[in-house]
């Protein structure tokens, strides 16, 4: 599975600790930016990563700002986005189990390190289970 991370400035120290994470597991994050704690506007990465997962180019893609919040309204506007804030560890199994998420999010000034990588773990480890979720998701991407 190949796996694709980015955020703002909020959320630019966890997303290099997490790619320091995976990388000590052999699982490189292809890293879509931004590359500094310099400040930059959190629509415009949430814009590269919902391009990089619609390209198909990533299976999954992690999304950080300070919060979380701002970013994943971002993504969400991206038809085809389905971007959840893992906000606890029953989220994160949710967020796979009904709502076969593409793009997880995280806050980098709300979360710590070793919440984040347990929620990842969880939604990784659980499986989509379809059926009415699956119409529910059509719906979605039917819109108005
Ligand atoms: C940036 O200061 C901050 O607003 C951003 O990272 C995020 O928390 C927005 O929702």
């Amino acid at each position: 599975m190949k796996i694709a991370i980015a955020s703002d400035h909020g959320g630019f120290k966890l997303k290099q600790e997490l790619i320091e994470h995976f990388k000590r597991q052999n699982i490189t994050l292809c890293d879509l930016g931004t590359k500094s704690e310099e400040s930059c506007d959190y629509p415009d990465i949430a814009a590269v990563m919902a391009h990089n997962i619609l390209q198909k180019e990533s299976d999954l893609g992690i999304l950080i700002c300070g919060t979380g919040i701002g970013i994943s309204i971002a993504a969400n506007r991206f038809k085809g986005i389905r971007a959840a804030i893992l906000y606890d560890d029953f989220c994160a199994e949710m967020a796979k189990k009904h709502n076969n998420a593409n793009v997880i999010v995280f806050g980098g000034r709300t979360m710590s390190l070793s919440d984040v990588i347990k929620r990842i773990d969880i939604f990784l480890q659980t499986e989509f289970e379809g059926g009415r979720h699956s119409l529910r998701i059509a719906k979605i991407e039917q819109g108005d």
